[in-house]
């Protein structure tokens, strides 16, 4: 027998309406939008992430960048990638999109409280944990040392160049470039180079997203410098369709779904093969 719809049911597939209200370039390949909610709230925490849909193009899932308390506006910050991103580079303040969402398992922020809190992120994996860094900076009493330890390509990769000046008044921002110009004044190298001038170990928790591959080779190094595997988390990236648990076009080895168990993910309950894939 067919469920009957009840009155009150909310189809969880069909999209809010919003609209973009600002366009900013990050870099060349990158832009940040804006978008305005109508009247309504998106109560999200960090860690969490949306389903943008571009109507006649698709939807894709991308994360929350921006603040908790703001109740009008959230940010995505999108890299173009193929045919859905390269679209979002062409939208224009005034476009109508639609979203769905806050969706997936944020960070786990009551167990980072008193801690110190390292965030480990490596190019567009920084928007990931955007919200994250705005968190500890929105409640920098809850925390002991915050640092961020950002790595990029080229110098023309940086992105959030305004953002990062602003953090630096609240908590360490570390910056490294593994194709650095002559003229970079900052560390050169990869961010794995670079842990060991911080100082980890037991009372660090610590937060990363980068590459699937850059991913878990900072997962290793941060357990060789004796932060634990159940203090480590990261933020998987997956293709994804219906992003709610039932398309299983998700899966990751060990049968979690990125999209309902995660994309925030303790290493402890995961394998490390599962990060890299
Ligand atoms: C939970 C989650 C959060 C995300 N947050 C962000 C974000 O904040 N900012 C951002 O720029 N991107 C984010 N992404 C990635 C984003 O969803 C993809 O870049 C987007 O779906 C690509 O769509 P497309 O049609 O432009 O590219 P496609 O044509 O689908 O793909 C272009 C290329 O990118 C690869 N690719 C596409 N999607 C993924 C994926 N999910 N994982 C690995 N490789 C992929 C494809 O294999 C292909 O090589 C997130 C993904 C997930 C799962
Ligand atoms: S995206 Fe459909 S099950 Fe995860």
């Amino acid at each position: 027998m067919m469920a009957k719809a009840v009155a009150g049911d909310v189809n969880p597939y069909i999209p809010k309406p919003v609209t973009i209200i600002t366009v900013k370039n990050e870099s060349l390949e990158t832009k940040t939008l804006r978008l305005k909610l109508y009247n309504w709230r998106l109560s999200f925490v960090p860690g969490q992430f949306v389903q943008l849909l571009l109507p006649g193009v698709g939807e894709a899932p991308f994360c929350i960048a921006s603040s908790q308390l703001d109740q009008k506006h959230i940010d995505l910050t999108i890299i173009r990638r193929g045919i859905l991103t390269t679209s979002v580079h062409y939208l224009r303040p005034g476009d109508a999109v639609g979203i769905r969402g806050p969706l997936g398992k944020p960070f786990p922020l009551d167990a980072f409280v008193g801690k110190d809190l390292l965030i480990v992120a490596t190019g567009i994996g920084i928007a990931a944990l955007k919200s994250l860094i705005i968190y500890a900076i929105e409640n920098r009493k809850k925390f002991n040392d915050v640092t961020l330890l950002y790595g990029a390509r080229f110098l023309e990769d940086i992105v959030y160049r305004d953002e990062l000046k602003e953090w630096e008044k609240s908590i360490n921002v570390v910056i490294t470039l593994s194709k650095a110009p002559p003229e970079w004044r900052g560390l050169r190298g990869r961010v794995t180079d670079h842990l060991g001038s911080l100082r980890l170990g037991k009372g660090t928790v610590a937060a990363v997203c980068g590459s699937p591959a850059v991913m878990s080779s900072i997962a290793d190094a941060l357990v060789k410098h004796g932060i634990s595997s159940g203090d480590i988390y990261v933020s998987l990236e997956r293709h994804m369709k219906c992003g709610i648990g039932k398309c299983a076009r998700c899966i990751i080895p060990g049968g979690k779904h990125v999209c309902i168990d995660g994309p925030v993910f303790r290493v402890a309950d995961i394998s490390i093969g599962a990060i890299g894939e």
